[in-house]
């Protein structure tokens, strides 16, 4: 459902750019194993992640259909990212929602590919991030334990990492906030995070799980090289400020940034209606020099804008993989760094864009 009403508001018109606020630097929170510790809570995870939103989705992936040959991508994509080192893996409970029809959701499939992965390979491990959904209807702390046991049920696990509420509710926030609390305590997750949330919402929430001792781990919210309000919002400072680790999600802005469509070869499907023709002819001049910059290192137009995000710092970025190809290509965006020269270039380049409209609920 949430899905539907995302898709509906990002087509429907675009945000203006504010002041940008000066980020502060913030202090690495790197590991010695090159691993990055979400926020304030014990979590190690790899400096990017792979969402999984498009597994068994039919509301807006996939071109409303989901067959046995998108399921063997999406489970070769899973072994590839493990392959390759990646043990970060974002899903939500809405995703791949029973709603829509032929639809398999996505905690059912990532709980299938974990367990097949670990049959074979039982030392392998992979830190598991999902997300409660703020429906109305949903009222109290309670709503967030019922919630996260159903998704422990389709994942098969008896706990996962990072629980995120997926968007702020219309009403009764403080319980939800009270509900990842009590999931923290009854050891059903391992570190708390909040996602599309505003400054204020933010700082709120922070406050609110201090007092019970608990970190507030993470913001996963819409931010790429041409999606950048969490630069203008008071949010990425925020994060920063409270080591909070931002999550960006949408961080290739659905493939639009990758260099693959084009004015004569825009996506198909509600992405289509976002990323037009029109849209994609004004990317043109940024992906042409993010092309070149590519060439330059060796790499690809999806791993350069990637590394732009990995590069702000207390950013993990978790771009969507639907095969084995696209996964073992932004595991690429590793390891390497582009120049600040580089990184400034990119972002004045992109500000002569006007960017999409975002998951309306981030201004809630
Ligand atoms: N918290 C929230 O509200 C929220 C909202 C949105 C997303 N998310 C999370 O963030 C994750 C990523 O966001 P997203 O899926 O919206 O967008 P994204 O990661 O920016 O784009 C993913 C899409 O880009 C295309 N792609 C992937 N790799 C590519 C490559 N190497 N070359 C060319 N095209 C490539 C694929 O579609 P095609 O191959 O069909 O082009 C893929 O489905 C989601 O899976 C989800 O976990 C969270």
């Amino acid at each position: 459902m949430a899905l539907q009403i995302s898709s509906g508001f990002f087509a429907a018109s675009t945000f203006r750019p504010r002041r940008v606020q000066k980020i502060r630097a913030v202090a690495s929170t790197e590991t010695e194993e090159g691993l990055a510790k979400l926020g304030g809570s014990d979590l190690k995870v790899t400096k990017l992640g792979i969402g999984a939103w498009s597994w068994g989705d039919t509301s807006y992936w996939n071109n409303f259909e989901w067959d046995d040959r998108k399921m063997k991508a999406a489970k070769a994509a899973f072994d590839t990212s493990v392959d390759c080192g990646i043990n970060l893996f974002d899903t939500a409970e809405v995703y791949g929602s029973r709603l829509s029809f032929g639809a398999i959701n996505s905690e059912t499939l990532l709980g299938r590919f974990i367990k097949e992965r670990k049959e074979r390979d039982p030392g392998v491990e992979v830190a598991v991030a999902t997300k409660f959904a703020a429906l109305p209807w949903r009222l109290g702390r309670r709503s967030v334990i019922t919630a996260l046991k159903d998704s422990l049920c389709r994942l098969g696990l008896s706990s996962v990492d990072l629980y995120q509420l997926h968007w702020p509710g219309l009403w009764g926030n403080e319980g939800y906030i009270d509900g990842l609390g009590d999931a923290v305590e009854q050891g059903l997750v391992k570190a708390v995070g909040v996602s599309n949330y505003s400054e204020k919402r933010l700082r709120d929430a922070y406050e609110q799980l201090k007092k019970r001792g608990i970190p507030l781990a993470s913001n996963q919210v819409n931010y790429s090289l041409i999606y950048r309000l969490p630069e203008e919002n008071g949010v990425k400072a925020t994060c920063d400020e409270l080591g909070i680790t931002l999550i960006a999600y949408s961080p290739i802005a659905q493939g639009a940034l990758t260099g693959k469509y084009t004015p004569e070869n825009p996506p198909t499907g509600p992405r289509g209606r976002i990323y037009t023709p029109e849209f994609l002819t004004k990317l043109q001049p940024l992906i042409n020099r993010i092309k070149e910059i590519a060439e330059n290192y060796g790499k690809t137009p999806t791993q350069v804008v990637l590394n732009w995000l990995i590069a702000q710092d207390n950013v993990i970025p978790i771009p969507g993989a639907k095969n084995a190809e696209q996964a073992k290509e932004f595991a690429g965006a590793l390891s390497w760094r582009l120049s600040d020269e580089e990184i400034a270039e990119l972002r004045s380049l992109a500000s002569e864009i006007t960017p999409v409209v975002g998951f309306p609920v981030e201004k809630l």
